[in-house]
């Protein structure tokens, strides 16, 4: 692959997808304002009188790792991943699949399925505090990255960038929703494409948090 070709891939596949899932951690958090505040906590006593927050301070941000894990299960940013051809003739649970065939793999609708996750239409990052399942393509529950040879490669730049750029947002601001709309009004639609967006951008009045 040429350098300008493997540029505008990672341009591409790395900007939409990290503010895309920030977005929606965001909206999550001020949809529930409890896990906000657990976050909040968090964050704060690791970070203490600290000015600047760092890759390390991540490691013991268990909290904010659930939050990450749940909002890329409810909102991955790549609902169908990217499609994949079959090189070759293979049967998949009992169905024949001829080789050239296109294969679509729905992400969202397994990490929201009745059957693998107790009630998956909640943003519940504490299901995480239990299990070791991660993103990282072995656990095929959660494949918001893909899977395999063909998995995202960006995926740690992604979630440490993501992950430092909410850790100071909820760090350093407090939020809350502007003209006294109320909760249940924040309008949570996805919009239709490759990548799932908000419908309409978030809103919220920003104060900063003195100790
Ligand atoms: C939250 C952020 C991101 C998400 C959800 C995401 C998701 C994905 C997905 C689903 C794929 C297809 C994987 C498959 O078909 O199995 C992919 C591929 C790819 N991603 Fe990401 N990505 C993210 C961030 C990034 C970043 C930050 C970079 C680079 C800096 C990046 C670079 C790439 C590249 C180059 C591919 C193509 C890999 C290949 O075809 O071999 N991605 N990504």
């Amino acid at each position: 692959m040429c350098n300008e070709s493997l540029q505008k891939d990672m341009y591409a596949g790395g900007t939409d997808t990290t503010s895309t899932i920030l977005e929606w951690a965001m909206t999550e958090l001020i949809r529930n304002p409890t896990t906000m505040k657990t976050l909040q906590n968090e964050v704060r006593e690791v970070v203490g009188s600290k000015v600047e927050i760092d890759e390390r301070d991540l490691e013991k941000m268990l909290y904010l790792k659930s939050v990450t894990k749940e909002s890329l299960r409810l909102h991955p940013p790549i609902p169908l991943l990217v499609p994949r051809e079959l090189t070759q003739d293979t049967k998949v649970l009992g169905y024949d699949i001829t080789s050239g065939t296109r294969v679509l793999i729905n992400a969202l609708a397994i990490a929201r399925d009745s059957l693998l996750w107790e009630k998956p239409e909640q943003f519940y990052p504490e299901r995480f505090l239990e299990t070791n399942v991660d993103y990282r393509g072995l656990h095929f529950e959660l494949t918001p990255f893909g899977a395999g040879r063909r998995g995202c490669p960006g995926v740690t730049f992604a979630t440490t960038i993501y992950e430092l750029a909410l850790a100071k947002l909820v760090h350093n601001f407090d939020f809350e929703l502007p003209n006294r709309v109320k909760m249940e009004e924040l309008d949570v639609s996805e919009s239709s494409g490759l990548t799932l967006h908000t419908t309409f951008p978030l809103l919220v009045v920003v104060s900063p948090h003195t100790c």
